[in-house]
């Protein structure tokens, strides 16, 4: 029979547990009122599209009153912050589907930064639009939520510097090279399942132009979504250190949207981030998880790439499943007490939440600046490498405003040739 002295000791461990995991979650809430989460990746965009077609004054589009997304005014607020200094920043995608490649990209894309612009001009008490790393830190002060735009998808772009060039100045901060699909020069994640062919093996010729113009506007490379050739090739050619803004580790999941070991070895030698996603299916491979799994990737990556490349990358609001702990954004505070628990530093903890990603942001900037005077890249895109049948050749040689010929009608005409010769 156990001595007394035991149950003592078992009475006292189960007292001191949950004041422990109090303690965690005290220390969490004292660092994130100087140093709030930013994180990489947030889809409120597509949902007020989706939902509202961007009317964003429709009574049941209020921010403040929506109340079945992963995010709303008072959830950034976490329902306890009397000032706002303890809010969340984001990156808010500007998805749009690859449904639209060779369609209404480009529009659609520009129609999600105007309403979040929108979003910021509406509700000036809780957002704030910025475009640098300085305006990141400024919001901080001002106790709003710091809000940057990140384009989710090549095909945004309809292969275009011009257009890139565009999106820069309107306030796109990073793209992510492909979502899940090929563009006309990069290869997405489904080119390593049995899904889509790979066609480029990474990038094209005009990928790697891509990469270098968004090296010298300063705009950041996202590398979720992509294959996993296009990630070391850009690893291997980018200028600056890049993001996967909200991507897992694949030793722990083994999903092909997430990042293995050797470009984690890659990610620290550029000193690179790699922004770790919240949705089950790459977070466990399964239906369900927790927040301590989500620990334990940000841990892998902590372990394989070190800690100045771990940063969180939620994608609420584009995902359907999310971990036990983390159902919305309120709940960065709860994982930031698992890794305190997990006996990260708070130095370390500091660099997750957000400096981690501002090193990025400034280098990004800095490489930006040791750029300026060089040239704009000018060469386009070959019109052979271009798909779509709507699309006019102007500038091209032999160009002309006419759509070019469908396949079909080509046939046709040539089929009719010998007749129309035996008829003259
Ligand atoms: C959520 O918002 C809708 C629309 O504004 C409202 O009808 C509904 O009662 C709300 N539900 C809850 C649980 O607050
Ligand atoms: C949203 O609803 C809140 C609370 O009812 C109200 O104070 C605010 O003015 C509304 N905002 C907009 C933009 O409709
Ligand atoms: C890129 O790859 C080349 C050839 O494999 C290698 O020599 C070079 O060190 C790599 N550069 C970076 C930045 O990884
Ligand atoms: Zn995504």
């Amino acid at each position: 029979m156990p001595g007394r002295s035991v149950w003592v000791l078992a009475l006292a461990l189960a007292l001191a547990l949950p004041g422990s995991g109090q303690q965690h979650l005290d220390e969490a809430e004292r660092i994130m009122k100087t140093t709030p989460v930013i994180d990489g990746h947030n889809d409120l965009p597509w949902q007020l599209l989706k939902r509202f077609n961007n009317q964003l004054r429709l009574p049941e589009a209020n921010l403040t009153l929506l109340n079945d997304t992963h995010t709303n005014i008072p959830k950034l607020r976490s329902g306890r912050a009397a000032v706002l200094t303890e809010c969340p920043w984001q990156f808010w995608s500007v998805y749009v589907p690859c449904e639209t490649q060779d369609r209404d990209a480009v529009r659609r894309t520009l129609e999600q930064m105007d309403v979040v612009q929108r979003m910021c001009d509406l509700y000036p008490e809780t957002f704030a639009c910025v475009t640098d790393s300085a305006g990141v830190r400024q919001a901080f002060q001002s106790g709003k939520v710091a809000s940057l735009i990140g384009v989710e998808g090549g095909h945004s772009i309809d292969s275009s510097l011009g257009v890139l060039r565009t999106l820069y100045r309107l306030g796109a901060r990073y793209m992510t090279l492909t979502h899940s699909c090929n563009t006309p020069w990069a290869d997405n994640w489904l080119v390593d399942t049995e899904d889509e062919k790979p066609v480029h093996h990474g990038l094209s010729a005009f990928g790697k132009t891509v990469v270098w113009e968004m090296n010298r506007l300063g705009m950041i490379v996202d590398l979720a979504h992509v294959s996993v050739d296009t990630m070391k090739m850009v690893l291997n050619i980018s200028k600056a250190p890049v993001i996967f803004s909200h991507s897992s580790a694949y030793s722990i999941c083994p999903h092909r949207r997430n990042v293995p070991d050797d470009v984690l070895r890659l990610v620290a030698s550029t000193e690179s981030l790699v922004m770790v996603n919240f949705y089950n299916a790459y977070v466990t491979c399964g239906d369900t998880a927790t927040l301590s799994d989500v620990a334990d990737h940000m841990d892998h990556v902590k372990k394989v790439a070190g800690a100045q490349a771990v940063g969180f990358g939620g994608d609420y609001d584009g995902v359907s499943g999310l971990p036990t702990g983390l159902e919305d954004v309120s709940k960065y505070p709860a994982l930031v007490a698992e890794l305190l628990a997990r006996k990260w530093t708070e130095e370390e903890v500091r660099g997750a939440l957000a400096e981690n990603l501002l090193r990025v942001f400034s280098k990004v900037e800095e490489v930006k600046r040791t750029l300026q005077g060089t040239a704009a890249h000018e060469t386009p895109i070959a019109f052979e490498e271009l798909e779509g049948s709507c699309r006019t050749s102007y500038g091209y040689p032999n160009g002309a405003g006419s759509a070019r010929p469908l396949p079909a009608a080509l046939a046709l005409a040539l089929a009719l040739a010998p007749l129309l010769a035996l008829l003259s």
